[in-house]
């Protein structure tokens, strides 16, 4: 019907809250019917925020005369939430691709994404851990790879760093010096990090872990556009403003159909080494609840603990120098995240 068409093209122009694409590019326009003049308009997603904001931005677009409904997605017990974008695949290299996201900055993405790649590699497997963490690259500090440079090889293609048995990517290397700062636009940064999927001689590898910036933005997005994620990791800590945050995570990659693999609660409590005892800072059992509550799979808990700060800051990840107890909290996570996807 040429007017519904005409809805479908109005529609291209309506963007998702806090992404610059259209809620036609992202599929979740579900229909489009008229009945009179009346276009009603159905958008299959569950973030409810997004979804007022969207029912507003389409009343002013039609000059308040449309009905917005809404499809909630269905929930399903599997990986696959609603129907697959058919993402392109700028790392066929890979068997599988881990993306660690978490809604708020700080929580300790960087740290689990290192120890969970070193983790996979301790079990065996051929890990590649790519920090996507373009405005903040912590990871190569954190495997003791900070003073490399960027190589190229005879093939014209980067050769990434290795230390703890994976191979290393990150913008870190190609700066000057670590407080360089990068002034880059998002169009800019996703470029570099098409890139470092494209021109990285990699290899062949069971696993890329990717550890992305905090929030749920261009960059995220890029990522579950260009590449077939098996499985987002979501970190959060435990208190409630943090769980907002996750939640909007957990909302917009169901929204943009990224799988999601479980929840890591980080920084879950506190055991005073001088006497053992247990400190529950930012009160307990938020994260597990949290995941109940979306249906996503509990991957484990992580302690405070400055021995795994000190570990980090060092360049010596916990999974690998640390005491066994430490090493046990991120091998739990690494095994609870291959039961989930193996
Ligand atoms: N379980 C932990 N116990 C103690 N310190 C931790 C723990 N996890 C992370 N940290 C420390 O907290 C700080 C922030 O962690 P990290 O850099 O991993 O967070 P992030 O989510 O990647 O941050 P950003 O959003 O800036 O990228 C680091 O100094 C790290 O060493
Ligand atoms: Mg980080």
């Amino acid at each position: 019907m040429p007017e519904k068409k005409a809805i479908l093209e109005k529609l291209a122009s309506v963007q998702y809250p806090g992404l610059e694409r259209s809620i036609v590019d992202l599929k979740i326009v579900d229909s489009v019917e008229t009945e009179g003049e009346r276009p009603i308009i159905t958008l299959s997603m569950q973030n409810d925020e997004a979804f007022e904001i969207l029912r507003e931005r389409l009343a002013d677009l039609f000059g308040g005369n449309v009905e917005v409904r809404r499809k909630a997605m269905a929930k399903k017990r599997d990986m696959n939430y609603g129907h697959t974008a058919n993402p392109n695949n700028r790392a066929p290299y890979a068997k599988r691709v881990i993306a660690v996201t978490s809604g708020k900055g700080g929580v300790g993405k960087s740290t689990v994404s290192v120890n969970l790649a070193v983790a996979l590699a301790q079990k065996g497997f051929k890990v590649g851990l790519l920090d996507a963490d373009v405005y903040g690259p912590n990871i190569p500090r954190m495997l003791g790879t900070a003073d490399e440079k960027l190589r190229w090889g005879e093939n014209d293609k980067i050769i990434p760093s290795e230390n703890f048995g994976i191979r290393i990517m990150s913008v870190g290397l190609t700066t000057p010096t670590s407080d360089t700062p990068l002034v880059w636009r998002s169009s800019v940064a996703v470029s570099a990090l098409i890139q470092f999927l494209e021109d990285v001689d990699w290899g062949e590898l069971d696993f890329l872990v990717i550890d992305m910036p905090p929030g749920t933005g261009d960059i995220q997005l890029t990522m579950a556009q260009e590449l077939p994620i098996t499985a987002g990791v979501i970190v959060t800590t435990p208190q409630p403003v943090a769980l907002d945050d996750v939640s909007r995570a957990i909302m917009m990659f169901k929204d943009i159909h990224v799988p999601i693999g479980g929840l890591v609660e980080n920084m879950s409590f506190f055991v005073a080494p001088d006497t053992g005892k247990r400190y529950d800072i930012f009160g307990t059992g938020g994260g597990e609840a949290t995941a109940k509550r979306y249906d996503i799979p509990f991957l484990g808990q992580i302690p405070l603990d400055m021995q795994i700060r000190e570990f980090s800051d060092s360049g010596t990840p916990p999974v690998a120098m640390g005491d066994d107890v430490q090493k046990g909290y991120y091998r739990t996570v690494a095994e609870n995240l291959l039961a989930q996807i193996l």
